[in-house]
C-alpha cells in the first residue's frame, strides 16, 4: 500500500515554492485538509495556485518577499503548522495579517512563535494567553541567535523562514533534534543553509528556484497500518514510497522494542528527502517505556502507539506534556477514550501508562476534532471483543482523507 504525501513537507514546499522565482509544481501534495488550508492561505496572499489533479499542484512563485496583503482575515483551519510557518513569513512582509483558525486551533499557544519573531522586529498581537487570531505586522527585520527551550521544528522553521528575508546571519539552536525537513526544502530551493550539531544557520536574504518535487509518503500516517500489523497476531503490512527522513523514523525503532519485525529500505532521494519500502510484521509483545529524551521524534505517534499497547505489552510515556497542546488534549482525550474501550489506561501529567493485561471490549468513544485521535481509537479498536463507534471520526480527513477506506482494505 502507499500513504498520501507528507504534511511537514507539503506545508513547506508549498511555502517556499510561493516565494521562489518562476512556478514549481509539487507531486503527491499532500490530500489532507490541513495542507489544503496552506494553500487557500497562499492563495489569500496573492499567490496563484493550480491544482491540474489529485495530488499536483503548480505554485507561481511572487519572489522573495512577494506576498501581498490579504482583503481579510487568513484561516489556518486546523492547521498548526500553518499558521505558526506563515508567522515567520509574514514577519517580513510590510503589511498587516489577521489569521485565524478553526475552534481546535484558538485554543493552541502561539507565544512561542510570538517570542522570536518579535525579538526579530515584527509586531504581533494575539488573544488573550498568547493564542490565535494572531495579528501579524511585518517589515524589515534583524537576525537572532535563538536558543528555544523547547524542541519545536515549528518554531524552528517559522524563524527560518523570517531569516530568509532578512539581512545577515540568524542561528537556531535546539535542545533536541527535530525534524529537519525544512531545511532540506530550502536547500531543495536553492538556499544556502548550515546545519551543525542542534544549530541551524542561515544567511538572508536569499532568493529561491522554483522546482518540480515529489513528496513522499508520509511516515506518521504509514503509522496507524504500521502499529496495526505490529499488533495483531498474523499480520503484515508493506508500505512503499514512505519518507524515511532520519529525524521521522525513531517510530521504527519502537515498533522494533515493541516486538515487531521491521525492514526498510531507502530507495530513492527526493529533493534531500530518503524515500523508500517498510515492511512490519508483527511477532511478539513487549512491554514499551518512551522516555522525556524519546518524545520530541515521536511526538505524533505517541496516541497509535498507546493504541497499539492494548494489544499487549503495555506503555509508559513520560516527557510527553507538549501532547495537551495539540489538536486536543491529546493526554486526557487520548485515555479517556481508550478507557471508554476498555483499557486499563491513566492519565499523568506528562504523559500517560496502558496496562497490558486487559482486552478491549470496544464501545464509543468521541474524537474531539483530533485527527490522530480517532485513527487512533479505530487502530485500537481492531483488537476489541465488540465493535467500536468512533464520535466524529470524519476528522481523519485533517491528514488521511482514504484512511478508513484503507484500513478496510487492509483487513480484508
Ligand atoms: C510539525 C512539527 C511538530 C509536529 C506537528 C508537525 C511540523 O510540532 O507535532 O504535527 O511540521 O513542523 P512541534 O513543532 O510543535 O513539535
Amino acid at each position: 500500500m502507499t500513504v498520501p504525501g507528507d504534511k511537514s513537507i507539503s506545508h513547506r514546499y508549498a511555502m517556499l515554492a510561493a516565494l521562489a522565482d518562476g512556478a514549481s509544481t509539487l507531486t503527491n501534495y499532500a490530500p489532507g485538509a490541513d495542507c489544503q488550508s496552506t494553500l487557500s492561505c497562499l492563495e489569500a496572499l496573492g499567490v496563484q495556485v493550480e491544482r491540474p489533479g489529485p495530488g499536483r499542484v503548480t505554485i507561481s512563485g511572487r519572489g522573495l518577499g512577494g506576498l501581498r496583503a490579504p482583503t481579510g482575515p487568513v484561516n489556518c483551519g486546523n492547521s498548526g503548522t500553518t499558521m505558526r510557518l506563515l508567522s515567520g513569513l509574514l514577519a517580513a512582509h510590510p503589511f498587516v495579517t489577521t489569521l485565524i483558525g478553526d475552534a481546535s486551533l484558538t485554543g493552541r499557544p502561539m507565544r512561542r512563535v510570538m517570542a522570536p519573531l518579535t525579538e526579530m522586529g515584527a509586531h504581533i498581537e494575539s488573544a488573550e494567553g498568547g493564542r490565535p487570531p494572531l495579528v501579524v505586522s511585518g517589515g524589515a527585520l534583524h537576525p537572532i541567535a535563538f536558543a528555544p527551550s523547547t524542541p519545536s521544528a515549528q518554531v524552528k522553521s517559522a524563524v527560518l523562514l523570517a531569516a530568509l528575508h532578512t539581512a545577515g546571519t540568524t542561528t537556531v539552536t535546539e535542545p533536541a533534534r527535530t525534524r529537519d525537513h525544512t531545511e532540506r526544502a530550502l536547500a531543495a530551493f536553492g538556499v544556502t543553509v548550515v546545519c551543525e550539531d542542534h544549530t541551524v544557520r542561515l544567511t538572508g536574504p536569499q532568493r529561491l528556484t522554483a522546482r518540480a518535487l515529489q513528496v513522499p509518503g508520509d511516515l506518521s500516517s504509514a503509522a496507524f497500518p504500521a502499529a496495526a500489523a505490529a499488533a495483531l497476531p498474523g499480520s503484515e503490512v508493506t508500505i512503499d514510497a514512505v519518507g524515511l527522513n532520519s529525524t521521522r523514523t525513531a517510530l521504527l525503532n519502537v515498533l522494533r522494542r515493541f516486538g515487531a519485525e521491521v525492514e526498510m529500505h531507502v530507495d530513492t532521494r527526493v529533493a534531500g528527502e530518503p524515500m523508500g519500502r517498510i515492511t512490519v510484521r508483527h511477532q511478539r509483545y513487549q512491554p514499551l517505556t518512551i522516555t522525556p529524551a524519546d518524545v520530541p521524534e515521536l511526538i505524533d505517534e505517541l496516541p497509535v502507539l498507546a493504541a497499539m499497547a492494548t494489544f499487549g505489552g503495555g506503555l509508559t510515556v513520560s516527557g510527553a506534556g507538549e501532547l495537551r497542546v495539540k489538536e486536543s488534549d491529546r493526554i486526557s482525550s487520548l485515555v479517556g477514550g481508550l478507557r471508554a474501550l476498555g483499557a486499563d489506561a491513566t492519565e499523568a501529567p506528562d504523559g500517560f501508562t496502558i496496562s497490558p493485561l486487559r482486552q478491549l471490549t470496544g464501545g464509543r468513544v468521541d474524537a474531539h476534532g483530533d485527527h490522530r485521535l480517532a485513527m487512533a481509537f479505530a487502530i485500537a479498536g481492531l483488537g476489541a471483543s465488540g465493535p467500536t463507534t468512533i464520535d466524529g471520526a470524519d476528522i481523519v480527513a485533517v491528514s488521511y482523507p482514504g484512511f478508513f477506506a484503507d484500513l478496510e482494505r487492509l483487513r480484508a
